[in-house]
């Protein structure tokens, strides 16, 4: 099972960087938005990355600029945007990155089943819902995976490939080379809640607001203790900041419903108050700390 051609569903954050290291594997690559304003968005922000990123490796010595140039040109003709879905018709790949609703994605895969090529392998991008959802919404289960993708994707090594009980082991071989041939090291989960990442981190975040929803340490201490305890970048709470408390909420609120006996899915009576603030973390200024752009208070 050969895989050349990639659609990739959804421009924005995540998606575009999936088109951009599809496109730098190799692959020809479809960006599909339904929004024209938005697929010229997020094909300018792939043009600005791999200027940047050329750039550097002139810098390093890697690339000559006469290189530097080619290969922004020979990277970015790999890729063609769309706001036509026939134009996916043909794709051997479809990575589906778009907003985070568990409804409009499974309108989404069954559309998309009657579309592309019977022999296309489906993928998508979700945080947080189950694979087999989408996948039996597709109408082609068999042929499903998550390939689910970190931020930046340009940078973040790793890729999870997640398998359901229907998903053909040649499918799920034919994902992780992709996910490998984009420059990443992939890994096997299973269709759990989280995959591996999140299912560690975010009751780990929930710990970490429930010591200082108890009074145990301070949000300072309980950061500068995982932070220089750990050696992790930041702590939990910056972290809990940086990925936006009604994402966690949201993740959490999904989790607690559909497994309610696991003792590890938690809410914290903080998390709910600050999000019916609107204390939301850093893109609102306030979550666990103040922010000023990208600096706390
Ligand atoms: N943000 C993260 O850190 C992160 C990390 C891993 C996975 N994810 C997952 O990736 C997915 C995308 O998240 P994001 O942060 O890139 O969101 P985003 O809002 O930045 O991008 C979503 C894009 O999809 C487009 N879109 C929406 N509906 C569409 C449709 N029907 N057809 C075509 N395009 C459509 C929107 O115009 C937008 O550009 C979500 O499932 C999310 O859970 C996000």
């Amino acid at each position: 099972m050969q895989i050349k051609k990639v659609g990739v569903i959804g421009c924005g954050l995540m998606g575009h960087g999936i088109v951009q290291v599809a496109a730098q594997g190799g692959f020809q690559v479809v960006a599909f938005e339904a929004d024209a304003g938005a697929l010229q968005k997020g094909l300018g922000r792939i043009e600005g990355s791999l200027s940047k990123l050329a750039g550097k490796n002139v810098e390093k010595g890697k690339m000559t600029e006469d290189q530097a140039a080619e290969w922004v040109r020979t990277t970015r003709a790999q890729i063609h945007g769309s706001t036509d879905m026939a134009d996916l018709k043909d794709c051997d790949l479809v990575v589906e990155a778009i907003i985070e609703n568990l409804e409009i994605k499974k309108s989404l895969f069954g559309e998309l089943g009657q579309l592309v090529k019977d022999s296309a392998i489906f993928a998508s991008n979700t945080s947080s819902f189950p694979i087999r959802e989408m996948a039996q919404a597709s109408g082609r289960p068999d042929r499903f995976v998550g390939l689910h993708f970190f931020n930046p994707v340009q940078l973040m090594r790793l890729v999870e490939v997640v398998r359901t009980d229907k998903t053909q082991p040649e499918v799920f071989d034919a994902a992780r080379r992709f996910g490998e041939a984009c420059g990443k090291t992939a890994v096997a989960c299973k269709d759990t809640p989280g995959f591996v990442v999140n299912r560690l981190l975010v009751p780990y975040m929930v710990q970490a607001i429930l010591m200082l929803d108890r009074g145990d340490a301070s949000k300072e201490d309980i950061d500068a203790a995982m932070q220089f305890g750990c050696g992790y970048p930041m702590g939990p709470l910056t972290l809990t900041d940086y990925v936006g408390l009604d994402t966690t909420l949201a993740i959490l609120e999904g989790w607690v419903e559909n497994y309610p006996d696991e003792p590890a899915f938690k809410i914290p009576a903080s998390l709910r108050e600050k999000v019916r603030a609107g204390k939301l973390g850093r893109k609102t200024g306030e979550g666990y700390y103040k922010w000023e752009g990208d600096k706390k208070q």
